[in-house]
């Protein structure tokens, strides 16, 4: 039989010390702080570019409001349609709701899709955010170098040039803007040879203001 084990005397005293010490630290990093689940929605979601015709676009938000995911159908850029087709864009504008006492940045993108290149060519997948009235642009950009054939799955960070990424404005929501660019050097780059969609999931970093 296995018996019930108390901690001994003196981790008894030490642990409202080692508590406090542990709110002391997330509440200097400003963290801990994130809306509720299920408080965060996406109200509002348009798109426009040559890389996300009318229909062809999908948004949605985790519960937890730490993720947003956004699925295209038809975004393709390849050489087989001529110069037209090898670089195409397309800009989403999402009006995200959120409960007043926090803001966000992005942090991170990963992009779902199928790359299909010759050996020597590469394709690019960059991928900027910034939200109206604000300042700042942030980017992530991702080489696939080929030769390469197969699903791909990447994700980056995004950085500016002063390194300050833009946030959204403290009990203000303002349109979140994402905009994309695909471009192929000799070759194909779409959606996932399973599901032919191509995603990108965004992370949503959150603070109290
Ligand atoms: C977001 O949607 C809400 C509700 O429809 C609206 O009141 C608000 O003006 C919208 N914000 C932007 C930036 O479009």
């Amino acid at each position: 039989m296995v018996q019930r084990r108390f901690p001994p005397v003196s981790s008894v005293a030490t642990m409202p010390f080692l508590l406090l010490l542990a709110f002391l630290t997330s509440a200097i990093h400003g963290q801990a702080a994130s809306p509720e689940v299920g408080t965060v929605q996406i109200l509002g979601f348009k798109y426009a570019g040559d890389g996300c015709p009318p229909g062809s676009a999908e948004g949605e938000v985790s519960d937890d409001g730490h993720a947003i995911t956004v699925m295209f159908s038809r975004y393709t850029a390849s050489t087989d349609a001529g110069l037209d087709g090898r670089r195409k864009t397309c800009t989403v504008t999402v009006n995200l709701s959120y409960p007043p006492g926090f803001r966000f940045h992005l942090g991170t993108v990963t992009t779902r899709g199928y790359a299909k290149l010759d050996a020597g060519v590469t394709a690019t997948a960059q991928t900027s955010y910034y939200i109206a009235g604000e300042p700042g642009t942030a980017r992530a950009k991702h080489v696939i170098d080929g030769p390469f054939d197969g699903d791909f799955e990447f994700t980056d960070e995004f950085t500016d040039e002063f390194n300050v990424l833009p946030y959204s404005k403290c009990n203000v929501i303002r349109d979140l803007n994402l905009r994309s660019e695909l471009r192929a050097g000799a070759g194909l780059i779409t959606g996932r040879s399973d599901d032919l969609r191509l995603t990108q999931e965004f992370s949503i970093i959150w603070e109290s203001c």
